[in-house]
């Protein structure tokens, strides 16, 4: 049987995610009671890296500790992945030894390829084009702070990156709005997004008029990685779109703030919004943990509740 994949946040339908956001809050509740849950004892995740990682490395090392299992890190400089082994190869060999597996790569093609070769599930730790685990956990903040997410909006000011491309397809499958504004130049390629026909998707030329009225506003880092080269030049592109005080004033009180991290504070939002009362990004960041552990579960057991 064909195992099942985390590759992009389509990949997984609304009832799903229902599904996992429920396993969430019960699995980060044991957590909080320090009760111990070990669905996953003697399973054993393989983490691959071709980028570098805080929060993803430790969410999944730690959620797979945490479920009774074991993570094993992987960088491209320390494998023959680094020295050219086909990445089919490299599928085949650790699919056989592990039961799971995290990859972190530049083009989504990489993954596909890893995936359609692999025995075992694999999870789309951040490619160039998506980061489904960033935007899962990112929803269930925003549900654990303002209820349901649906018919809400959200702004996303910056770059059209993978971030950015993963809150379109969740637009479509939460059934929200959402308000995008980038410089000239670094526009949304919807087909890139995979997203045809985006009823829920609205462009704005003003970063202003893109945040007024929303429920949430979210931004990314002006230069991702694997971009380093048009740092100097983005810099320069994006300068006017900050996230700062007077845009969120726009959006209202009640707006949240949120950035997957790691920020640069006086580059894509200004301290006082990041450390501010209406962000979140702590929160943000500790439910990666929680999300991904209810992810693994599901991808190695199914449905168990
Ligand atoms: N947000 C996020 O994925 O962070 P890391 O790059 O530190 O993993
Ligand atoms: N867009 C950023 C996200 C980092 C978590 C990057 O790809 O570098």
């Amino acid at each position: 049987m064909k195992p099942r994949h985390y590759l992009q946040f389509s990949d997984f339908s609304r009832a799903e995610y229902e599904y996992l956001l429920e396993r969430t809050r019960w699995i980060k509740a044991q957590f909080k009671q320090y009760k111990a849950y070990h669905p996953l004892a003697d399973r054993t995740l393989a983490m691959i890296f071709e980028k570098q990682s805080t929060r993803t490395r430790l969410s999944f090392e730690a959620g797979m500790q945490q479920l009774g299992g074991a993570a094993i890190f992987l960088s491209t400089r320390d494998t023959q992945l680094g020295r050219g082994e086909p990445v089919e190869d490299m599928a085949q060999v650790v699919s056989r030894m592990v039961d799971i597996v995290m990859i972190r790569t530049f083009e989504q093609a990489i993954l596909e390829r890893f995936a359609g070769v692999s025995r075992v599930p694999v999870i789309n730790g951040l490619s160039n084009e998506y980061h489904p685990c960033q935007v899962m956990g990112d929803i269930f903040t925003f549900i654990e702070h303002r209820g349901p997410i649906n018919g809400r909006t959200v702004a996303w000011i910056g770059d059209s990156n993978n971030v950015c491309n993963t809150w379109m397809q969740a637009a479509t499958i939460f059934d929200f709005n959402l308000h995008v504004s980038t410089p000239p130049g670094y526009e949304v390629e919807t087909e890139r997004a995979g997203i045809y026909g985006a009823r829920h998707f609205e462009h704005f030329a003003d970063p202003m008029e893109a945040a007024r009225g929303a429920d949430l506003v979210t931004t990314d880092v002006w230069t991702s990685m694997g971009f380093e080269a048009e740092d100097a030049e983005r810099k320069r592109d994006f300068s006017d779109w900050q996230v700062d005080a007077d845009m969120m004033k726009l959006a209202g009180p009640d707006a949240l703030f949120m950035h997957c991290l790691p920020a640069h504070r006086g580059e894509e939002v200004s301290a006082d919004v990041i450390d501010g009362p209406q962000s979140v990004v702590w929160d943000e960041a500790e439910n990666r943990l929680h999300t991904q552990k209810a992810l693994m579960e599901f991808l190695l057991l199914g449905k168990v509740a």
